[in-house]
């Protein structure tokens, strides 16, 4: 065009049952781009949580960081620290669930183990507080026989639990940002991978 600016390619379709090879084409090239920016866009979701405190003695990203820092010192594989960094980063859109937040936006790129702990850490998380909101504490007990309990558990002990103090030194978001995008580059379990790409 004059004003330099390229015409973005688009599907035609009015409606899917008018969908051609041609149209999903334009559209899957559009996803592979907009895909490789995941990594990006959850970092900037996770600086959502800076300054805000909720009433804790440190705000949720300095949360973040000390939890994944700790697990990353304590000699935590790559994908481990990047969920203990994104484990509360449902905490803006999932005030009354946001285990399951953070759990969804893994879930492709993870374990099952670190799936679960990530979904079920608030529960195992309330081991440490519930008593003291008239809940039950050993909520997390219906898991027991579960073969991730142990894991979970663990989690919040050394890491979710322990990560509120205003004094520790924890590394800054960009020590892992390239944790993150390496994490997100590796999809392997979602329904939109064609075999060949897993
Ligand atoms: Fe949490
Ligand atoms: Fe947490």
């Amino acid at each position: 065009m004059a004003d330099g600016q390229e015409v973005e390619t688009r599907a035609k379709f009015r409606e899917m049952l008018e969908g051609s090879k041609d149209d999903w084409d334009i559209i899957a090239e559009h996803s592979r781009h907009f895909n490789k920016g995941l990594a990006g866009r959850v970092i900037d979701h996770l600086k959502l949580l800076d300054g805000d405190f909720g009433g804790f003695p440190v705000d949720r990203l300095t949360h973040s960081l000390q939890t994944a820092t700790r697990a990353h010192r304590d000699g935590r594989d790559e994908e481990y620290v990047v969920c203990a960094l994104l484990h509360d980063i449902g905490d803006t859109l999932g005030s009354f669930n946001h285990p399951d937040v953070a759990a969804a936006i893994l879930k492709p790129f993870v374990s099952e183990a670190n799936h679960w702990m990530v979904a079920n850490h608030g529960m195992f998380q309330g081991y440490y507080f519930f008593h003291h909101l008239g809940l039950d504490r050993n909520m997390r007990d219906q898991f027991r026989d579960h073969p991730h309990f142990e894991y979970c558990a663990q989690f919040c002990h050394l890491y979710d639990q322990s990560a509120f103090d205003p004094d520790y030194q924890s590394e800054p978001l960009d020590f892992f940002v390239p944790m993150v995008e390496r994490v997100f580059s590796r999809p392997k379990n979602s329904m939109y991978l064609r075999k060949t790409e897993e």
